[in-house]
């Protein structure tokens, strides 16, 4: 199976085990390493709305809990008109472990798909060049 399909496959079937009863809006997310490892997430609602976590979020979780934090490319799906769009917070999050390069392909159930890098996601993210320490006064 070519490494697109095996995305594609991983978010779609990881999808259905979303829990998103309040929004019924199940979303399913893929994040391939650089080591070619594939970890899947789906968004996990709660009864406490502001408590509930995205599919990418899960997805980069299961990553970072397998000790690898570099993101190669991301998959994300749901039954959308138009292919799913990350949050912001998602954007940021996915920024932390993939280069502005990585393609994020967004999804919908009835095949259509959108190509795009993280940069395009989320041109100037928050980046570890804003946080240089030198340009701060030390008082
Ligand atoms: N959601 C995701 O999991 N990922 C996205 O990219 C967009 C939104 C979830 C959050 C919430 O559980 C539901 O979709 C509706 O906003």
């Amino acid at each position: 199976m070519s490494v697109e399909n095996s995305m594609e496959k991983a978010a779609f079937a990881v999808r259905e085990n979303a829990h998103a009863p309040y929004s019924n809006f199940k979303v399913g997310a893929a994040v391939r390493s650089v080591e070619g490892a594939i970890y899947a997430g789906c968004n996990v609602e709660n009864i406490s709305y502001p408590e509930g976590t995205c599919a990418e979020a899960g997805a980069i979780a299961a990553m970072v809990a397998a000790g690898e934090t570099r993101i190669s490319e991301v998959f994300v799906v749901a039954d959308s008109k138009q292919p799913v769009s990350p949050c912001g917070g998602c954007r940021q999050k996915l920024a932390e472990f993939g280069a502005g390069d990585v393609v994020v392909t967004l999804a919908n159930l009835n095949g259509v798909r959108v190509r795009m890098t993280l940069a395009e996601l989320l041109p100037g993210a928050f980046s570890t060049n804003h946080m240089d320490l030198d340009h701060k006064d030390s008082d």
